[in-house]
């Protein structure tokens, strides 16, 4: 099966030429063949012969979505807490907690029938791929759960058992934290790709942290890591020792941190959805891009420091209040992201790629931050098939 999509005004293809890390080409087609991007180019030169043609009439085509970060099986919401918060109450990661509650009493039908809603939110939003971490159990039957039911729509799961230490173990930090790299990570290995852990004060500590990404690595998982979202600490170094993926948040970082972030191979991810929400102050993508660092965004989609699921509305944040441009942070929403999850198959519409694309109800990409809250995501292929 083929399609061939014609008369794109404005193609962001992420195959860089000499001057546009973009690829951007005006005037293009795009022929997909068997989930596949068989070609992408200028419109004169398209091959002739499709099963299937789309015209595009004249508005921009751009990589699906990489969500590399989201909390999307739980149960309950904090809306109560968001309300205290906008009222002038901090934002504390022991809000996790209550989270915990709700999806330890909801039932397996009822977080696939939440978690394949949000999916479903996502794709209509141009999301193709996305990441989704346990967290909201803490027990080993919870947290199974979790991971496999994660399972069920992403090949991105990632095990993050050391989310928060549980009130059953208050009073014995270190037990918990045994019971992570012991018989909880041996229930969820099996489910997932990824370890996590939220590195920060109130949640666990590097020496802590360190252990956790250690045994998940010893088992076979990559590790990716949450820090510096409250504060600066010692996170992002233990993350680019462990060779990370990705370090998330990195609301507070150092001078030091920026420039070992810069020298390594670990994205950073920035989830402008927190600050938004938690109204900490926007980390300076500026700051990080000018010194070398490779920026992947993300929505960070949960129910307590982020509940939008919406990339366009990251980039717009992103580039209003995080100085990216518009070219930067589409690229970190879709390259970045796929950076960030170590994926070499998503994030560019280039042959052999896989087919994932969204056609946007606007001229040029730069709609996506200029027309904040607009639905501008008209169509989406995932794989080859039109999702919308
Ligand atoms: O990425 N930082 C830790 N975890 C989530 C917050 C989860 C919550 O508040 O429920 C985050 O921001
Ligand atoms: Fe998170």
């Amino acid at each position: 099966m083929s399609t061939l999509i014609t008369n794109i005004g404005e193609l962001t293809t992420n195959a860089p030429d000499d001057d546009d890390r973009l690829g951007t080409v005006q005037d293009a087609a795009v022929l997909i063949e068997d989930g596949r991007i068989a070609w992408a180019g200028a419109s004169g030169d398209a091959p002739a012969h499709a099963d299937q043609v789309v015209d595009a009439g004249g508005r921009a085509v751009i990589p699906g979505f990489v969500d590399s970060h989201s909390h999307l099986v739980f149960g309950g919401d904090r809306a109560a807490e968001f309300e205290a918060r906008m009222a002038g109450q901090k934002y504390a990661a022991g809000g996790i907690r209550s989270t915990v509650a709700a999806t330890r009493a909801a039932s397996d039908d009822e977080l696939r029938a939440r978690l394949r809603g949000f999916a479903r939110e996502l794709l209509a939003q141009g999301t193709t791929t996305v990441e989704i971490k346990s967290g909201y159990g803490l027990d080993v039957a919870t947290e199974e759960r979790l991971v496999r039911l994660a399972s069920e729509v992403t090949d991105e799961v990632t095990y993050l058992g050391a989310h928060v230490v549980p009130a059953e173990f208050a009073d014995d930090h270190d037990a918990y934290v045994d019971l992570v790299v012991g018989d909880m990570l041996d229930a969820c290995a099996p489910h997932a790709r990824w370890i996590d852990v939220f590195c920060e004060t109130g949640a666990f500590t590097v020496a802590q942290s360190r252990r956790v990404l250690e045994a998940g690595v010893a088992r076979g998982l990559k590790p990716r890591v949450h820090a510096s979202q409250l504060g600066p600490g010692e996170g992002v170094q233990m993350a680019l020792e462990l060779g990370a993926a990705s370090v998330d948040h990195g609301t507070y970082l150092t001078d030091d941190d920026v420039a070992a972030l810069a020298a390594s191979d670990t994205v950073l991810t920035l989830l402008p959805g927190v600050e938004f929400s938690t109204r900490q102050p926007y980390p300076d993508a500026r700051r990080l891009i000018d010194a070398g660092v490779t920026v992947a965004i993300a929505c960070d989609t949960n129910p307590g420091s982020s509940f939008t699921s919406s990339m366009p509305f990251c980039i717009a944040v992103a580039v209003r209040d995080m100085r990216m441009t518009v070219a930067e942070a589409v690229w970190a929403a879709t390259a970045g992201g796929a950076a960030a999850l170590q994926r070499d198959d998503i994030g560019a519409i280039a042959p052999g790629k896989r087919a994932d694309l969204v056609l946007l109800d606007a001229p040029t990409r730069v709609h996506l931050a200029y027309r904040p809250g607009v639905p501008l995501v008209r169509q989406v292929w995932k794989d080859g098939d039109a999702a919308l």
